[in-house]
């Protein structure tokens, strides 16, 4: 509304003289430096209650020679002030493009490169290792983090109050039942080996990724959160030639087609012969060198034969059936494949460490 805007300008008192009127008006235009102020001006003058607009509503109560001569002058003064807008219009537009010159903005170079993010190095390595699985068979399935002590515990042999339960320091929800903590953040992906085979009959071939966390002080390598993939196959007739070949395939396509591998004893209660799988260290060949603790091997992952006492617990006939299990640490095989010498890295948030990925 036209009452509610503020006049930029004086308002005109209605005797006021053309002269007056011609003079103030175009020493303001002089002033006037932009497109905004020229409206606020163009309103002021010759808007529909500017100061000429009125004098010219004010003739009607003119005597008939009066105005004519003052009609007259005034019309000269409504042209005269109108071209005087459209050119100042015009120079303003023209001054606009000289100062984009001045400054010789150049509308066609390429524009400053955007940022963008990529995967966390933890991701790039996980994404391999399922690929590689996937190609052989196996399906990718989830599980929770939060784990029950059953899953992540007892239903893989691992009772309370057994030493074994050592290897695997715990952080357990604040949750009790039954004056027991029956929850905790799983240490491992192995429970899922019993969710999948509770949930489905053989044959059974699945890989799970996913977060473990650990009670654990931090040191180059641990750390309290870390990313493991579990494999679990069953069927009739599987036999620790598949697990071999399974896995040593693994190891070749992940670090280079010469790796040779090893298999070691080891202890896992879940599985019945338990073992770990080495490579020959790919750095040094196998002559020793700080990577392989001079050994010329490298530890890779735990692995075994599904323990026949877990088969019939989870209702399998274990003279039918048997199966392999594996369980590797991501995290682990991204430090030995980019060199990476401490595991905190990862999860520091140092884009000067981030970005190398
Ligand atoms: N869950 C074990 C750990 O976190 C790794 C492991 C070892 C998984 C042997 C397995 C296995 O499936 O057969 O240390």
């Amino acid at each position: 509304m036209a009452a509610s805007l503020t006049p930029a300008l004086p308002m005109p008192s209605d005797n006021e003289s053309l002269e007056e009127i011609e003079s103030q008006a175009l020493s303001d235009l002089g002033a006037v430096a932009d497109g905004d102020a020229l409206e606020r001006w163009r309103v002021a003058y010759l808007g529909r209650r500017g100061r000429l607009t009125r004098v010219l509503r004010g003739l009607a109560d003119l005597p008939l020679e009066e105005r004519k001569r003052v009609g007259d002058k005034a019309n000269r003064l409504k042209q005269e002030l109108e071209g005087a807008v459209r050119e100042k219009r015009a120079r303003l537009a023209m001054s606009a493009t000289e100062a984009l010159i001045a400054e010789r903005i150049d509308v066609t170079l390429p524009g400053p490169p955007l940022p963008s993010g990529r995967l966390h190095p933890t991701t790039q390595t996980l994404r391999d290792v399922l690929d590689c699985f996937v190609s052989m068979g196996f399906q990718v399935v989830e599980g929770p983090e939060i784990e029950w002590d059953r899953y992540n515990f007892e239903a893989l042999r691992i009772p309370r109050d057994h030493p074994a339960r050592d290897m695997w320091d715990t952080l357990w929800i604040d949750y009790e039942k039954d004056g027991e903590r029956p929850m905790l953040l799983r240490t491992h992906t192995s429970p899922n080996q019993i969710r999948i085979m509770e949930q489905t009959q053989p044959p059974i071939r699945v890989v799970v990724p996913g977060k473990c966390y650990r009670y654990e002080a931090t040191d180059p390598t641990h750390e309290w959160m870390m990313t493991q993939v579990e494999g679990l196959a069953v069927d009739e007739g599987i036999s620790m030639a598949d697990l071999k070949g399974t896995l040593a395939e693994f190891a070749r396509r992940i670090f280079g087609p010469d790796r040779k591998v090893a298999f070691r004893c080891d202890y896992f209660p879940f599985v019945e012969p338990g073992m770990e799988l080495r490579i020959d260290c790919f750095l040094c060949g196998g002559d020793g060198c700080r990577t392989c603790s001079r050994t010329g091997w490298i530890e890779i992952l735990g692995a075994g034969m599904v323990h026949p006492e877990i088969l019939e617990a989870v209702g399998y006939d274990s003279e039918r059936y048997t199966g392999f299990a594996f369980g590797l640490g991501i995290e682990r095989i991204a430090m030995l494949r980019h060199g990476i010498e401490d595991i905190r890295l990862f999860y520091a948030n140092d884009l000067r460490f981030l970005s190398q990925f």
